[in-house]
């Protein structure tokens, strides 16, 4: 008999390795990864492009020009996970820079873009087998998802893997500026009223500090097989 297949939700702060841990998740079940911080990036983006997010976010001129963004994924033999397309353009590389990090938690507030990229999010899960990482995946996207995972690591060591990030694709903020950023996002993240960042109450909570991708990859696997043992 074939295994079920589940949806994973993926949750916590800004670069804790949420996106990693998905893909090579992905890979290993052969599942769909998700990344969907690609998608509130390539809103911002569009904004950015559009003269709707010049110094300060225009929310009104944003929520009247949401219908003109179609957002989506094509599967990148090269990368082995998905790249994000906004309007048909491969805006993958684009959406990782400075400028769209420095304003998408602004973006991600606003209660219409949510909207409209939870019901997208959604629909991409009805067939199971997804692994999905965000802030609100395990609580508003797929509150019955099989398995939750909140990820948290020191602030720290989140700037350092941000910032090495960063550098190998050849952006140079200082380290400063990435923490500040980091900072600032799980700020607004968490304290949004629209789906703020929270753990849901039956996500395992994984602190990968100290942990070697390895070790989080067989940890995450066996909880793996123990949502998947209590499934009918
Ligand atoms: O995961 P990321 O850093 O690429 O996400 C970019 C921003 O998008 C992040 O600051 C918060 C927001 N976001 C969100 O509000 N909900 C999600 N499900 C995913 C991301």
């Amino acid at each position: 008999m074939k295994t079920p297949k589940i949806n994973i939700a993926i949750d916590g702060y800004s670069s804790c390795g949420k996106s990693t841990l998905a893909k090579e998740l992905a890979q290993e079940l052969d599942y769909v990864f998700i990344d969907s911080g690609a998608m509130y990036r390539a809103v911002t983006l569009f904004a950015l492009q559009n003269g709707i997010a010049n110094g300060e976010l225009d929310e009104n001129k944003l929520i009247s020009r949401l219908a003109e963004i179609e957002i989506r994924f094509e599967f990148n033999t090269s990368s082995g996970a998905s790249d994000v397309f906004l309007n048909g353009d491969n805006v993958e590389s684009e959406v990782r820079k400075m400028q769209v990090s420095d304003y998408v938690s602004p973006v991600a507030a606003v209660k219409e873009v949510r909207l409209k990229l939870v019901e997208l999010q959604q629909k991409m899960g009805i067939n199971k087998g997804v692994v999905m990482d965000g802030r609100d995946i395990g609580t508003v996207v797929f509150p019955n998802a099989e398995l939750k995972i909140f990820m948290t690591a020191n602030n720290e060591i989140r700037a350092k893997r941000r910032f090495e990030e960063l550098q190998s694709k050849g952006e140079k903020p200082s380290l400063e500026r990435v923490k500040a950023n980091l900072e600032k996002r799980d700020f607004i993240d968490t304290n949004r009223k629209a789906d703020p960042l929270r753990q849901a109450s039956d996500a395992r909570v994984l602190n990968n500090s100290n942990l070697s991708r390895e070790e989080q990859l067989s940890l995450v696997l066996k909880w793996i097989e123990e949502a998947k043992s209590t499934l009918a």
